[in-house]
This record gives C-alpha cells, structure tokens and sequence, in this order.
C-alpha cells in the first residue's frame, strides 16, 4: 500500500468503473511471481516446462485473434488532430474516453485487478520514469516483473506525492456468471484499443493480452508516452537497441540501433562477433532513452529489464546468447511443445522434431504444412541472464553514445552501411528508413513502408515535430560530442532472392568499420548518399561471399537512388509544413549530388 493521493484516486476510480472481485498490490516478490504463474496453470494459460530442461519456465498460447500488436487500434489521443500527426490513428481524448469507458465499464467481474508499480530503467535513476497499470491479467503480471522493475522500492521513489504514468488495462473478458469457466486466454476478440493520452499521460489498452498491447511499460509507455515527454524535456526515447564493442586493444565504444520490429535488434544487441579478438555485450535489446550528461555527450539507459524477443529463427547458431538466457526463469509464448515438455520453434534446430504439439494445440508433424511456432512467437526473459550482458547494463547514469545505426529490411538499393556526414544528415537517413512490413504486427508482411527512425507505430506525436526535435538535440551540443550516424542494411538479396549478406555474427565486421571510423583508421568515399567504405577497409578476411556480392553490398547504386528521389520527396510531403527546413535540405542535396554524378559519368 502507498499513500499517493494520485494512486490511490486511480485505483479508486478504476475499481469503481471495472468492478474487479479482488484488488492485489503487486510487490514484485519471488513468492508473488509464482502465485501468477500458479493461477496461470490452474486456468490453463500456461503449461509448466519440465524443469529439468528450463527450469521455472512456462509455456503459454494465445488465441489465435490475439498474436501480435495492433496498429489499426493504436491511438494517440491528443487534444488537436494535428499533435498526433498524419502517421497516427487518432481520436479526440473526450470522445475516446467515452467510448472506452463504456467497454471498461464491468470489464474485471470475476477478475482481480492487479496493481503493477514499476519503474522503467533503474530504479531512481535520474533518467528512470515510473508508471503504475492496472490490468486484469495474471500473465501480464508475470512479463512486467520479467521486463520492467516492479514493486515497493519503486513505490518508495514515488512516495507521496510523486507523478507516474496512468496505464490502464484489460484482456475485456469478464467472468459474468458463477459458473462461467475462464477461457485459457482470455481476450475480446471484438473490441481491441491501446490508447495514449499524450497531454495526460495515460495510456488505455482494452482487448489485448499479448506483447505491446498489454505490457504497458513497454512501447505505450517507454515510446509512446516518452517520446512526448523526451520532446518536451529535452532528451530522446528511441526504438533502439544499445551494445558494447570492444576491440581486441580492450577500446570499447557504445553504439545504439534502430530497426523495426523483426528486423535484428536482438540479435545484433548480443551478437558473438565472427572476427578475432572483438566482443559484444548487451545493455538493451528493443528501446534506449538517452539525455545529454554534465559532458555534453549523449548518455544511454535501457528501460526494460528484460527481452521480449522473437523466438522463431532464435539457435545456436543465429543467436546463442538469447537462447542461453532464455534457459531458465522465462515465459514461452506461442511456440510449439514438445512431447518431454521443451519448447521449439521454427529455425531452432537443424531438423524438424518428428512430432510438437503446435501453438495452435494441434498435433504437428513436419509435413503438417502449417508453421508449429506462430511467426510472431516470442521469449519472455530477464536482461541478466543473458551470457554477455555488459556489467554497466544496470548504470543509473547511462553510457555514452559513440554510434547509431538506423537499418530495415530492403532487398535493393539500400548499401550494407554508409555514414552519414554529419547530425542532420544522419537525421536525414533515418527518416527516409524503409523496410518490408513483418510478423510484429497484424497485417500483410512483406509491405514495403517507411518507417522514420523506426518510429512509425511508436511516436507519439507529429512525426514531423519529431525530426524537429531530432535537430534541436544536435544543436543543443558540440557537434564533436555527438554520436556519429550510420545506414545499415544486412537484408540485400540477389535476382533470385538469397540474402547477399550472411548477417548475425558477421555483422560485427561493420560494426567494426563503425568504430574504426570513430578511431580515424577506417578510409570512407564521399557520395551523395553518404560515406562508403573505401575499398578494402571493411574487413571481409576469411568471409566468403558470392562472387561479386561485396561490390553490389557497397555500391552507391545510382540508378536505383535517382529512383528513391520521388519517393522520399513523397514521403515528406504526407507532414506538410511540420517538415523541418534541414530536411528538405538534405533531400534536395541529394538530388542535386545525384544528377551531378549522372551528368559526369555521361
Ligand atoms: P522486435 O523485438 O520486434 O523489436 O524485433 P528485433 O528488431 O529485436 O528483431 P530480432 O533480432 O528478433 O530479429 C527478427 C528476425 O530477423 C529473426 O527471425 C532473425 O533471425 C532475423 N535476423 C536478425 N538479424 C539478421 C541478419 O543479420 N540477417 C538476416 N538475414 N536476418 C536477421
Ligand atoms: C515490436 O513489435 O517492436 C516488439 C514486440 O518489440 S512488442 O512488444 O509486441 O511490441
Ligand atoms: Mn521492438
């Protein structure tokens, strides 16, 4: 119990709107950990793992209208249309309200409603935050205490009067009747809102139990609601992993990178680097907040406390640190199980296990001709478990940011890395980030779409005031103090379709070329696009690659960017005049820096 005023109005007011059977304070306990996970088997959410093979581990299927965030329900509800820009859904906060209250309204009969006080990043660091959420949800209980800091130290730094962010949560499945047996995931296949507040701070999330709808810390509350507040504070929420690279000299560099969802933060974040004597260790996997220290440099925390990571196409191979870490203490949610009661999911092993159980409690056989694992199935496990997570990971104050890269998935085009010459150049690249659309949100995968920064089903707020203040945090410093920015893609494929580039591990030969240029050694040509590795200075030794790959990897392929023209000025113009002048700048310098190379190669 706490005596915030705040608090105790909120939970006040919501019990009275939901009508729960039972309020329960969430202290982040051990003991209360195992309570959800107990109440989770006895209703048939979860299934326990055989603990000789993950200990303390359960297993969890969705249903199957509930796999993946929505972004078509995802609104941002600020007082003007305007504030939410043209790249969100938006609704007025009164109307929406109004709406949802009546769905709220009774939605926890039969349920208790769980107060979840947590912090997102360490807990009283200066560049925590916390939120409290209410949800009636026992599995979200359990994957808030795996991925933020829950509990009474955290009531303790809000004390009496602290402010903390309001979430608000339901699966919307009431238990009407005395006889009425829970469905093992409750959902409302009807009705799904996550909705944000931005003036408020509020987030509403109605009708979903999975992921980023309904672990409200996570991208309502760490992107959404945070991007605001870092636009009105004066620091950065971002979709971006945060890695430590030491070079065989024992140098290390922090470097940050965004990609959109399913496109290799996790991976990348805790990579197990293909070239000698180089090492990588994790502070984060999915989000970085970042404020300028008392040096003018930029400082990085992770808010999470754990990963959510995509499990399909997760081995030893691609990536054997996340499946190290999610031996024990994790939640396995939409993967297939196997008859000794392990897990598995498509890209796991070499061969398909001769017979699973699929997420979709069927009984599957490697020529059932359907995926055992959901594309979109996902490990619930704690950032310290992981084998090469970096002893600072937990540092209150952050670590400095040397690099940050931005990437997506684009088949052509797109060269496997080129720096950016500058703040507002970098800036630039990130805005214009495309990738294919995947599995992480419900849609049709394989879309083509930009996705800024890999912001666009995150910010919230105008995304054109976003670059904005992507500008003013590069001037509000000593341009020498800032990160320097890169353009990565790993996703080049040849005429028939084959990745060009091996990827995982082997990526580390970039972020090496990255970290050299930071040092002075790496040698870069200057095109329009940006600076290109100069021939032999990224490091390929006993790599092989197809004959002829490395060249279309690094090519500035002019022909292919006279053709991105059109298209990135089209995308500028959906945000109007809210477009800062630096960006039409760059824009326009590229098309010039192109018809000038075009003209003298004629
Ligand atoms: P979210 O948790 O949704 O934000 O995803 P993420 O960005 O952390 O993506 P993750 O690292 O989980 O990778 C998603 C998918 O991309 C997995 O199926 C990976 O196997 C695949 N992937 C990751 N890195 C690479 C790479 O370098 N090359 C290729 N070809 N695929 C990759
Ligand atoms: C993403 O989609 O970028 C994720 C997974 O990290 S979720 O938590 O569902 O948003
Ligand atoms: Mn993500």
């Amino acid at each position: 119990m706490n005596n915030n005023k705040k608090l105790l109005e909120f939970i006040q007011k919501t019990a009275e709107v939901c009508r729960p059977d039972d309020i329960y304070w969430c202290n982040g306990s051990e003991e209360e950990y195992q309570l959800m996970v107990r109440l989770m088997i006895h209703s048939g959410t979860a299934i326990p793992m055989d603990p000789a093979k993950r200990p303390n581990s359960i297993y969890v299927r969705s249903s199957p209208a509930d796999v993946a965030r929505v972004e078509d329900r995802t609104f941002i509800c600020s007082k003007l249309e305007e504030n939410a820009g043209p790249t969100n859904n938006w609704s007025d906060p009164d109307e929406m309200k109004a709406k949802l209250i009546k769905l709220f309204a009774g939605s926890m009969r039969g349920r208790t409603m769980y107060v979840i006080p947590y912090s997102m990043g360490p807990t009283g660091s200066p560049i925590a935050k916390i939120g409290v959420e209410l949800t009636d949800s026992p599995y979200v209980v359990a994957n808030m205490h795996i991925m933020t800091r829950v509990g009474k130290e955290v009531l303790d730094v809000l004390g009496d009067t602290g402010d903390f962010v309001h979430g608000l949560h339901s699966v919307g499945a009431p238990l009407l009747d005395a006889t009425d047996p829970d469905s093992p995931w409750p959902c409302n296949a009807d009705h799904k809102y996550i909705c944000h507040f931005p003036e408020t701070r509020e987030i509403w999330s109605f009708g979903s139990g999975y992921g980023g709808n309904a672990l409200l810390g996570k991208k309502c509350h760490a992107l959404r609601i945070a991007s605001v507040q870092a636009r009105d504070e004066g620091w950065m929420a971002e979709h971006m992993l945060i890695l430590k690279l030491t070079n065989p000299e024992g140098q290390s560099k922090y470097i940050t990178g965004a990609f959109p969802s399913a496109c290799g933060k996790t991976n990348l974040a805790m990579l197990i680097p293909t070239i000698p004597g180089w090492k990588v260790e994790t502070i984060g996997d999915d989000i970085a907040w970042m404020k300028f220290g008392p040096d003018g440099r930029l400082y990085a925390i992770n808010p999470e406390a754990g990963f959510f990571g995509v499990a399909p196409g997760t081995s030893m191979k691609s990536n054997a640190n996340a499946l190290l870490a999610a031996e024990r203490n994790s939640i396995f949610t939409n993967c297939a199980i196997t008859p000794d009661g392990d897990v598995w999911w498509e890209g796991m092993s070499d061969e398909d296990p001769p017979r699973l159980t699929d997420w979709l409690r069927r009984p599957w056989m490697p020529n059932s001709g359907r995926p055992a694992a959901h594309p979109n199935a996902r490990f619930t496990t704690p950032a310290r478990q992981c084998p090469v997570v970096a002893p600072e990971w937990e540092d209150p104050k952050g670590v400095p940011i040397d690099a940050m890269l931005f990437g997506g998935r684009r088949g052509t085009v797109i060269p496997l890395v080129t720096e950016a010459y500058n703040w507002t150049h970098g800036t630039f690249l990130g805005s214009i980030v495309s990738s294919e659309t995947t599995f992480a949100a419900a849609g049709k995968v394989g879309q083509l779409r930009r996705d800024p920064m890999a912001m666009l089903p995150f910010c919230g707020y105008h995304m054109g005031d976003y670059f904005t203040h992507w500008l003013k945090i590069g001037a509000a410093t000593d341009p020498a103090k800032l990160p320097r920015i890169y353009y990565v893609n790993w996703f080049r494929r040849d005429a028939k379709g084959n990745f060009l580039w091996p990827g995982y591990g082997e990526n580390s030969r970039v972020l090496k070329w990255v970290f050299e240029r930071a040092n002075g050694i790496a040698e870069a040509v200057d095109t329009p696009i940006g600076r290109l590795p100069a021939p032999g200075s990224l490091d390929v030794s006993g790599l092989e690659l197809a004959p002829g790959a490395l060249e279309v990897l690094l090519e500035m392929d002019a022909e292919g960017w006279i053709n991105e023209v059109p298209l990135i000025k089209r995308h500028f113009e959906t945000f109007g005049d809210r477009l800062p002048k630096g960006l039409h700048d760059e824009v326009k310098r590229l098309e010039e820096g192109l018809l000038k190379l075009k003209c003298s190669t004629l």
